[in-house]
């Protein structure tokens, strides 16, 4: 496992370096102007070429300690200069959006244009089928309770829904989906998604992991039966929503 990494690792740094060396090489050939037209759009960030080479200072747009935890742990292969909104003490903006996405790119924004930096945001929550989808992009909200955060108030209610749909909730399809935005000053977005499907279990188990990993079992565990909440930080961070919308992120950004 370790080996595969290092192996996808270097490979990843052997073809950003080519693209260095080959992007260097046009510029002998053209001029800045015709060069950044000639290249894909993914490429071209605040006017020069954008690979997130190491020590870009880039702001994750998350207060939430979870989700800041586990980007910084799929950030670090890219050695990048990472700080969070919540560190810099940026106001919260308030999520207007109605999907992952527009959600995610208002707080990239928002981030970006507060920092001056490259902002990453993740907008994510729990999906569950008989549900239609829901809590959804309100996954943060089905969980407050009187100003509070409490996931076991929210647990049950996901709990008692399933319940009056006249379904089982033990076993229930859902999913966790992941919207990323990458955004620079000057309106440079990349936008991806991802998602880990997976079933409900009750009652909640697990003390690892935060928000709804306790309910969630992956597909990858159905055979030992194992939350989210109940497997290490890298078993989850191996296959989450938040993995496969980094690494379509990276596919965008490696071309
Ligand atoms: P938002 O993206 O800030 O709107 O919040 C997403 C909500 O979904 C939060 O309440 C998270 O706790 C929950 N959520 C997102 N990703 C995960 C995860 O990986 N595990 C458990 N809960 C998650």
């Amino acid at each position: 496992m370790g080996t595969s990494k290092n192996s996808f690792w270097r490979a990843k740094c052997a073809a950003m370096k080519w693209r260095k060396r080959s992007v260097a090489a046009l510029r002998e050939h053209c001029d800045e102007a015709s060069l950044q037209a000639s290249l894909p759009p993914e490429w071209i960030f605040r006017g020069s070429l954008m690979l997130l080479p190491p020590k870009t200072k880039l702001i994750i747009a998350t207060h939430n300690q979870g989700k800041l935890r586990e980007l910084q742990e799929i950030l670090l292969p890219l050695q990048l200069d990472v700080v969070s909104a919540g560190e810099l003490g940026l106001p919260e903006p308030e999520e207007t959006g109605d999907s992952f996405a527009a959600n995610a790119l208002l707080k990239a924004k928002a981030a970006a244009t507060a920092s001056g930096y490259v902002a990453l945001a993740d907008d994510s929550g729990l999906s569950v089928d008989i549900l239609n989808g829901d809590p959804g992009i309100y996954s943060a909200r089905w969980a407050k309770i009187d100003g509070k955060t409490d996931f076991a108030w929210a647990a049950e209610k996901i709990r008692t829904a399933i319940i009056d749909k006249g379904e089982n909730p033990q076993g229930a399809k859902a999913r966790f989906i992941c919207a990323l935005t990458l955004y620079a000053p000057q309106d440079k977005i990349l936008q991806v998604e991802g998602h880990v499907e997976g079933t409900l279990t009750f009652p909640a188990r697990g003390e690892k992991g935060f928000g709804y990993d306790p309910i969630f079992i992956a597909d990858q565990h159905k055979n030992s039966g194992k939350t989210f909440a109940e497997i290490t930080p890298q078993e989850k961070n191996a296959l989450s929503h938040r993995t496969q919308a980094f690494a379509k992120l990276l596919q965008k950004l490696n071309g």
